[in-house]
Order: C-alpha cells, then structure tokens, then sequence
C-alpha cells in the first residue's frame, strides 16, 4: 500500500512480513525478534503499561506497551480497540512467575513491544467473542466474526481434518473422486427438488442433486469401479437440527461387491475420521442388527445404544394387554427412586402419543408379584431404575399395529432418557455407539397417496429370497439396504442396486409406476442398465451429522460455515430474494402473484 493513500491512523502493510502465528511462540524464543499479525482480542490499559491480547487463528500472544521504552508507541496502542487489526513487533520475553497464564499456550513470555502497525480499525463487534449466551439470528448475521469465537474455530478445522483423513482413506482403498453434476433433471421420488430455470430452453427446468445417485450407478456401468465424492446435495425438505436445504455427503460406490464390502470400506472410513478427532473408544468391526431386531428390541430403526433395550412383557401381565398389542418394559438405568411428580412429567407425552403407561414400581410389584420378580431378572432391573410399562391405549391405525406400537414406546423410552439426562448423567454425547441396521423393508405404505414408496431408493436391490412376492406381498419384502446409525442418529444410508433390467420393471410395477411412466422418469438410466452393469453397492454419509456428532454439537448449523436458519433462509446475504421482472421475463417466468 502506498503511504500516501493510506488511510489516516493506519500504517502500510506491504513491508511487513509476520515471523510467527500468535500460537507459536514459546520459552526457547526468548531473545528473539518477532513480528505477529492479527486482532486485538482483549486490551488492558494500566496507565505507563498497555497489555494487549492478539489473536489469529492458531492462538493468542500477549503483547506489552511500556510508555518507558517507547512514549511514541505506547500512545499509539492506546487508540487500539476490539478486533483491530494489528501487527507488533518486539523482543519476546519471559514471563515472571506470578504473570504466566496457563490459559494460553504461549501464556509463559509476552512481547515488549517497540513497534505498532494498525492495519484496520473495527466497528464495535455485535457480541463479545467470549459470549455463550448469543442468538443464533445475531451468530448467522455477522457469521463473520461468530467465525472468530472458538467454537467455530474448532469446529471448521475439525471439519478439514476429518474430510482430509477421509479422502485419504479412500484414496488408500483404491477409489477414484470423480464430480458429478449440480445442474440435473427433476427425477421426484424422495424429497422435493429445487429447481433451476434454462434461458436457453424456455419452460425447462434443471434439478439440483438431491444425491448423485443415479450418476454413481452410471459409473459403475462405465467400469470406474470404486467411486467416492464429498459432494454437495439439495433437498427442498422441512428443516429439523440435523437437516439443512443443502448438505455434504460422503458418497461411494463399489462394484463387483455384496453388502460385507461396502460396510468394511465404510469403517474403513469411520475409522479414520475417528483416529482425526482422537476418539480411540471405538471398537471395529461394528455391531449390526436387522431392522426387524432394531424395531422389536428398541423401537426405532436408528436405536439409540447408550439407553437399554425394551421388553416385550405380555406374557408376564396378560392383564395390563389391549387388543393384544405389544406390553413393553422400559428401563432407565441409575435415576434413583423417582417421586409420584417426577414421574407425571411423563404423562404430556404419553397423552400426546396415545401411550397407556403403568409407572408405579410399588403399585405392580404388590399386584403382581412374581411377574415383577421374574422381570427384574430379565432385564437387570434395580431398585435405582425407573420401569415404565407401556402399550398403547387404541389399535393403532395402518398396516403393522405392533410395529407402530414399540416405535411408539420407542419413542417414549428416548423421551424419558433425555428428560433425566442432565440430572443422571445419561445419554453421555461422547460416548459413541455406531451400530449398522440391515434388512430394511423394500416398501413403505404411503396412506396419502395409497401407493407403496421405495423405503431407500427404487434402485435398492430386494433381498434374493424375497424376489417371488414383490408381486403378491410387496410389504413382507426385504430389501437389501443398510444404515449407519450413532447415538440414535441416521449417520448415512446405502444399499447393494439392482443391476438386473428385470428385477428393475417388477420393482417399478410394484410401486405401480407404469412401463411408460418409468420411462418418462429414468429412461436414460434403464438404457445404461442393458449395457452390461456389473453387480454393484453403495453407500452415502452424511458429512455434517458426522462432524456434528463427533464434536459434540447439537445442531449441524454449528459445524456448516454459511448455514441457512430454520426457515430455510441465509439471513447473512438475505437469500432466498426476489429478482427483478427483467431476469424473470429473460427465464420466459412470469409470477402468479407479482411480489413487489
Ligand atoms: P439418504 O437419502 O439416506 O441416501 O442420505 C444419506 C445421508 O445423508 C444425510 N442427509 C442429510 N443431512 C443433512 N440435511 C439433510 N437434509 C439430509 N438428508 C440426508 C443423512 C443421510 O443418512 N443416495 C442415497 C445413498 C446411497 O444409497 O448410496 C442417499 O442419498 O446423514
């Protein structure tokens, strides 16, 4: 920068050049010059001595301002303030005993500082960096300088190390990372798309990705083998902590493979991004369970490990049992005994869910005892336990009353866990238990719309066995499709594909698309499927639930750098936004209802 344009009050940059990152320097440095770069994080004025705290994203150094040593300099620190921009240049010294901070990692010297460079001034930043209690609105705002607190610090490199021991693991398997494209066409079978407007070809529509799944298969069929991607994907879905309209996902495809190769290249993965984050609690291979066990043991089909599993009890209190549903034992290990009132805050839920709960340990033990007595054995039930037994109190509606009734108590059991687990301990966030749920049902009934729904993807192979009642009994059907679940958390899916044009057309038929129909939607793709696809399988993760999840983290806004809110809006940039009626006439769109 030219000194005669530059700004009055701050210094040129163009001749410095920093030695060190403010998280550096240490003892052995003592004696040495050394010039640091970034902003003043705190600044204390003791009249002769200003200390300063400068910050750049490895850490924090101490600088110090002795009006004895230089008048000049100290004068000009004083004109600092909060996240200026600044470099010092000094002597580094050693700390006296009494003033080391073990805060910091350079807390054991400090630079007596003989030149200052203001390189910007600052507005007054919206909150203090050191602030827990910030507004999610006012963090997405000025994203910018939430990016400077130390959450976020953490959280985005952890974001880079991990993507980067994944890449490496994959390339270490022998995967190719090959892109796929953004712009695509609308194929409506999951989520909704979010569409992009051709000028070119008025009254045409691309679709951005809701996963490169068809485009993996296609390579497949192209010979590539083994595919992976870190890849951006977009759903026009209604947006919960672990969803956003644009997410990352780990994407592979295998070929030549069954369901045990893509879960072992699966840890591999897991595995390594586990060894970045420095979790060594992990155990491989993980353990699997069938979706029918994961429905039947805890309810859900993303179970959550760290609480104990349900138990059907209908044969201990046949008297408890409506229209003979399923009679469940919930235990929450180690909450002591709980008060009448501590029990009724369970009730909200049970009313909402339509759940019938006998909750009162004394009240069943003196009715039924022996029933009891053999359930304490059963399920390891102490005098520290809550016991809930539950069903439902109607037949619920739909096709499977049994499943929907554990996954209703499955429901309730999270529901206690999470109520409690401040006060016991419970639901510890880092402790991290992976389990892979297989066999998922091929078909979901979609009561709406009357018609059965591919529970993954319609490009999920059935299971072998199951072939002969994809016609007559499409919902007994097992399909040959995984997930990854941890802590209770779908962490990514996948299945082995059909590769077959045949088992292809039954599986379109039982999702009662017609031939011309299935045409219409995957043409392209059931052409490539009669030019020699190899046996194939896949699976994709999604990065951000991952990241979410090892860092500790609630939400995946805070590990996603620009993430939109709950409502599906960048308030940062003001997006989604209007745009004026000449870019709307140019894409050949006209609006229903002009916004002005
Ligand atoms: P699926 O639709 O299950 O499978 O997605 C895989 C994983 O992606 C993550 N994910 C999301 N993360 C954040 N926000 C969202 N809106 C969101 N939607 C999905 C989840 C999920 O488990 N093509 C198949 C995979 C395959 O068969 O290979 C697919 O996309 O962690």
């Amino acid at each position: 920068m030219d000194q005669e344009t530059t700004p009055v009050g701050l210094d040129a940059f163009g001749q410095l050049k920093r030695t060190h990152t403010c998280g550096e320097l240490r003892e052995e440095h003592v004696g040495q010059r050394a010039l640091l770069m970034g902003w003043v994080h705190r600044r204390r004025d003791l009249g002769g001595l200003i200390f300063i705290h400068l910050r750049d994203r490895e850490g924090i150094t101490q600088g110090v301002f002795d009006a004895e040593v230089s008048a000049e300099v100290h004068a000009k620190a004083e004109s600092l303030r909060s996240e200026f921009v600044a470099a010092i240049e000094g002597l580094v010294i050693k700390r006296d005993a009494d003033t080391i901070n073990p805060a910091l990692a350079t807390g054991t010297i400090e630079i007596a500082v003989d030149k200052l460079y203001i390189l910007n001034d600052a507005r007054t930043p919206p909150f203090g960096l050191d602030d827990e209690t910030i507004g999610e609105e006012s963090r997405l705002r000025y994203r910018y300088v939430d990016f400077r607190r130390q959450q976020m610090q953490r959280n985005l490199r952890f974001r880079h190390k991990a993507s980067f021991a994944i890449r490496e693991a994959f390339n270490d398997l022998g995967f190719l990372e090959i892109e796929t494209p953004m712009m695509t066409r609308s194929t409506p079978e999951g989520a909704r798309d979010y569409l992009v407007p051709s000028r070119i070809q008025q009254g045409s529509f691309y679709a951005l990705p809701q996963s490169p799944q068809l485009f993996k298969q296609l390579l497949m069929v192209g010979g590539f083998d083994r595919y992976f991607q870190i890849v951006r994907c977009f759903r026009d879905e209604d947006l919960r902590a672990d969803r956003q309209p644009e997410f990352t996902q780990i994407d592979l495809e295998m070929s030549f493979v069954r369901e045990d190769d893509v879960l072992d290249a699966v840890e591999t993965v897991v595995r390594r991004t586990l060894e970045a984050a420095d979790i060594s609690t992990t155990h491989f291979p993980l353990p699997r369970m069938s979706f029918a066990d994961a429905i039947e043991k805890y309810g859900s089909d993303k179970p959550d490990l760290r609480l104990p599993p349900l138990e059907r009890v209908n044969d201990l209190f046949a008297d408890l049992v409506t229209d003979g549903l399923p009679l469940v034992a919930v235990r929450i290990p180690n909450v002591g005994q709980l008060s009448r009132r501590e029990r009724e805050e369970f009730r909200p839920y049970c009313m909402e869910h339509g759940i019938k709960v006998f909750d009162d340990p004394k009240g069943l033990t003196k009715k039924f005892p022996e029933s009891m007595e053999t359930l304490a054995q059963r399920i390891g039930l102490t005098d520290n336990d809550l016991l809930l037994i539950a069903t439902l109190a109607e037949m619920p509606k739909g096709p499977k009353p049994d499943e929907s009734t554990l996954q209703a108590i499955g429901g309730l059991r999270l529901h206690a866990g999470h109520k409690l687990k401040d006060k016991h301990g419970l639901l510890d966030p880092k402790d991290f238990r992976f389990l892979w749920v297989t066999e998922f049902p091929m078909f979901e009934w979609d009561e709406d719309e009357g018609r059965w729904f591919a529970a993954h993807h319609p490009f999920t192979s059935p299971h072998e066995d199951d072939f002969d009642k994809l016609e007559s009994h499409p919902h007994q059907v097992r399909s040959r499709a995984y997930d990854l679940v941890l802590n209770g958390v779908e962490l990514g899916s996948g299945s082995i594909r059909i590769h077959r044009r045949d088992i292809q057309a039954l599986v379109f038929k039982a999702l009662g698309f017609s031939e011309e129909d299935a045409r219409h939607r995957f043409g392209f793709f059931l052409d490539a499927l009669e030019y020699g696809t190899p046996p194939h399988g896949g699976f994709a993760v999604g990065l951000d639930r991952l990241i979410m999840l090892l860092a500790g983290e609630t939400t995946i806004r805070d590990v996603i750098p620009f993430p939109k809110t709950a409502k599906g809006a960048d308030i940062m940039c003001d997006a989604p936004n209007t745009v004026p009626t000449k870019q709307l006439t140019e894409l050949g769109i006209a609006l229903r209802r002009p916004v002005s």
